[in-house]
């Protein structure tokens, strides 16, 4: 075993965190599992509610099996990233049948889960069972590139791969579970993406990063490169209660199934004159910018007061006026849900 497994554990012990409610008991794989999706893309603070909220709703895998998806998407809906929802609720499915009810306590079997890494598959056994395998989230990916002072972008392949080998040879064949919530947590509170702690770091000792005045600069930052931008309109058709024409996505493109607003490329007026009556002409609100890793989308807010629902809209299940309130229980996309929140006050 490395040296630095257990100067972690020992500095976790004394300062590290010991009551996020995934580390309650029972600790088991589908508590693990749940807060660990949540985790991949979300701040800790930000997810502690709606954990708690959704297992309050799906205390366990057969009750999230059998939930809809509308349901599961309703419990997610803030926390952005619905994709890792829809995977959360397919896999549960799927253990329903294949692994008669329960998550598989093998990491094969885990990795083949939609939404499941390698990363999150070690996760859930080091941390549900103290089965002794690595993990590699963002956390632990910059700790290990200071620690060894790796040169290169995290996200390329070879340095990946090099990450994963320190990361199996640190990872202790006892106490594995502490000893992920040991690495996590260092890399959460003292060697943090900018401004490392590095005074009260356990590792300050044997760190490569430190030694060479590197903390700063590593890990390498990804690669900058130019991403086609695509602009668009986006619709806000409202009516004199305050209600905005949301549109339901289809299940293809960016944001399948979520709640948005009618987007049009070119002609904007005309495209909401065919959804409701106008009275008068738009307001542009403030350029929004939302990067995808394929290109980057600048959406134009126009802002229609004293719209009037359409009867041939009406009839549409995919088209539904919402106040603001009712709309933020729904599914939405980030921008959209920002830009609900913001709204200039009715005229
Ligand atoms: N990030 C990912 N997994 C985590 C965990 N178990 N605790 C804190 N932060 C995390």
């Amino acid at each position: 075993m490395s040296a630095l497994a257990p100067v972690l554990l020992h500095w976790h012990a004394r300062h590290g965190r010991h009551d996020l409610p995934w580390q309650q008991a029972p600790r088991s794989a589908y508590r693990v599992w749940l807060a660990e999706v949540m985790l991949q893309q979300t701040q800790v603070a930000t997810v502690i509610p709606y954990y708690a909220r959704f297992l309050g709703a799906l205390p366990d895998l057969p009750a999230l099996a059998t939930a809809s998806e509308d349901a599961v998407l309703a419990l997610w809906s803030g926390l952005g990233y619905y994709r890792r929802a829809r995977h959360l609720h397919a896999a549960a499915r799927l253990c329903m049948t294949r692994h008669a009810g329960d998550l598989p306590r093998d990491f094969d079997a885990l990795a083949a889960l939609p939404g499941i890494g390698r990363s999150t598959a070690g996760a859930i056994l080091a941390q549900a069972w103290d089965l002794p395998f690595a993990i590699l989230d963002g956390n632990v990916k910059r700790v290990l590139a200071r620690y060894h002072a790796i040169n290169g972008w995290p996200g390329q392949s070879a340095i990946t791969r090099e990450l994963w080998r320190h990361a199996t040879a640190h990872t202790p064949q006892q106490r594995a579970g502490d000893y992920a919530q040991a690495i996590m947590d260092l890399g959460a509170m003292l060697c943090t993406p900018q401004q490392p702690d590095c005074r009260h770091c356990p590792l300050r000792a044997s760190c490569a990063a430190h030694a060479q005045a590197l903390s700063a600069s590593l890990p390498t930052p990804r690669p900058r490169r130019a991403l086609p931008r695509r602009r668009l309109n986006w619709l806000l058709l409202r009516d004199a209660q305050g209600r905005i024409l949301l549109v339901q996505r289809d299940g293809d493109g960016i944001w399948p199934r979520l709640w948005s607003l009618p987007e049009t490329e070119h002609a904007p007026e005309a495209h909401a004159a065919s959804l409701a009556q106008l009275r008068a002409a738009p307001r542009a609100l403030p350029l929004l910018r939302h990067s995808f890793t394929h290109f980057q989308l600048e959406a134009q807010p126009l802002l229609f007061d004293g719209a009037h629902a359409r009867d041939a809209v009406r009839d549409q299940p995919a088209l539904c006026w919402y106040t603001p309130q009712a709309a933020a229980a729904l599914a939405l996309p980030a921008p959209v849900r920002r830009l609900l929140k913001q709204l200039p006050e009715l005229p």
